[in-house]
């Protein structure tokens, strides 16, 4: 039997309800459904709705159907189009007749925004918390690291050299921007619906203040209409799974790109690393390509929710059952995919030798040559010339840059020292830039900010209240 059979003479059509039943995707909210039902119910009773008796019965019977979702033993019937009239149904067969007042000045219009704003609400949270533990990662490999350097690129050519925990931190700010995005997200997402009813509130005197403060929201919505219909939260948590996901993905291509032989930067852990089932000698970073693979997923469910939202008028309309899927799909797949690269990042192994080794070729060095001459008055442009066919006059004839910067006329022996190993990333000074000191700044700085914005999240509960 259907929630509105009394509207309609006939059983509907059996495709109607296969094509319109989401079950299957939104059990998954059942215990948020269940905190707002008790929620709504308590309110009902502080309002004079429901005598303090009916209460405690809806009360109970949803007790009951807590222990039965979280023990497994609840059954879900054939008939349930989805999880919120499965909840009402079973509450119904315990309580009887007192269960038919459950849904008392409700509609699933504002109890499925309900439950999903909760749902979200933790998981986005949750996802922070992985984020977090990604960029805690990405901080102790910099620190692990010291001095070591490797080539800074730009246009994947190599430019000058960088220490290498300043290249692991620029993930790591990346990432908390992400942390600072789902922050956002979640002070706008805490607003409750319930008591919106179907679009236009109700003739009960409920009290949606009340249920809002019970559920742990910051406030209630202002509009009915756009509390039903508002699912901007759900985009703006697919746009922060999307961002999330690209630089997942870059910081994979990229451990994809320095774990090859051409490179030679990374080795991946035995443990990280998958084989081939026919070459035996291949070891391959999938989970790097893993995560660059799911960003096209991330973008797409994006994109395609956008699409959904688009055309809708106000208010609720069926349409919007569509954000399920994409989103717990988002969430599921991005924080799994924090957590992989999180695993592969600790666990990777620096080839530091190697990186060193390319750091300091003399030719890494060259604006360094410009920037002497620019201190003792010559102007940058010409500066630039004059290292510029230095260079290109080493590359033709095969003399070493240092030779023939030492028998420069405009550089000579006291320039060619920059040409040492080290010397250029020393000499960095820029506050923010790739140079030792402002290195170790920059790493206390980030650790300051990474606890400022674990204590941030603290706060939000990471199970049902
Ligand atoms: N399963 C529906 C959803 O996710 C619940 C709301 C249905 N409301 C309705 N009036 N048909 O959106």
């Amino acid at each position: 039997m259907t929630l509105w059979s009394g509207r309609m003479g006939v059983e509907p059509a059996e495709v109607m309800m296969a094509f319109s039943a989401s079950l299957d995707v939104d059990r998954r909210l059942a215990g948020d459904d269940v905190q707002a039902s008790m929620a709504h119910v308590r309110g009902l009773g502080r309002s004079g709705i429901l005598p303090e008796a009916e209460v405690d019965v809806l009360l109970a019977a949803l007790g009951t159907v807590d222990e039965e979702l979280s023990s497994g033993n609840f059954a879900f019937g054939a008939q349930d189009e989805d999880v919120h009239t499965a909840i009402e149904r079973r509450v119904t067969e315990i309580a009887g007749d007192t269960g038919a007042r459950l849904h008392t000045g409700r509609s699933r219009n504002d109890q499925v925004a309900t439950a999903l704003r909760l749902y979200t609400r933790r998981e986005l949270a949750a996802l922070a918390r992985a984020v977090l533990g990604l960029q805690a990662t990405l901080l102790d490999r910099a620190r692990g690291v010291g001095e070591a350097r490797l080539p800074g690129y730009t246009h994947l050519q190599r430019a000058q050299p960088v220490l290498l925990a300043h290249h692991l931190l620029a993930h790591g700010w990346a990432l908390g921007r992400d942390v600072d995005r789902i922050a956002d997200a979640l002070a706008r997402l805490d607003v409750s619906p319930l008591g919106a009813g179907a679009l236009a509130g109700s003739s009960l005197p409920l009290d949606p203040d009340g249920t809002a403060a019970d559920l742990g929201f910051a406030r209630r919505f202002e509009n009915s209409m756009d509390a039903v219909s508002d699912r901007d939260f759900v985009a703006e948590s697919l746009f922060v799974c999307a961002l999330l996901g690209v630089h997942l993905s870059r910081l994979g291509e990229e451990i994809v790109l320095f774990s090859s032989d051409e490179f030679g930067f990374y080795r991946l852990d035995d443990a990280w690393a998958t084989g081939s089932s026919m070459l035996p000698q291949k070891k391959n970073p999938d989970v790097a390509e893993l995560a660059r693979g799911k960003a096209g997923r991330l973008v797409g469910h994006l994109a395609g929710f956008l699409t959904t939202l688009k055309g809708l008028p106000l208010s609720y309309n069926r349409d919007l059952q569509e954000d399920k899927e994409p989103l717990f799909d988002a969430l599921d797949q991005v924080s799994l995919a924090c957590r992989a690269i999180d695993g592969l990042v600790s666990s990777l192994v620096f080839e530091l030798d190697t990186m060193r080794a390319a750091a300091d070729a003399p030719v890494l060095a060259a604006v360094d040559l410009a920037e002497w001459l620019v201190e003792r008055g010559t102007p940058f442009r010409q500066a630039h010339g004059i290292v510029g066919s230095l260079v290109r006059a080493s590359l033709a004839g095969g003399a070493p840059l240092v030779e023939l910067v030492t028998a420069s006329p405009e550089l000579g022996p006291e320039a060619a020292e920059l040409l040492a190993p080290g010397a250029a990333s020393a000499r960095r000074r820029t506050p923010g830039g790739a140079g030792s000191a402002a290195v170790a700044v920059q790493l206390d700085r980030y650790a300051a900010r990474l606890a400022s914005d674990e204590a941030r999240l603290a706060g939000i509960p990471a199970h049902n209240t």
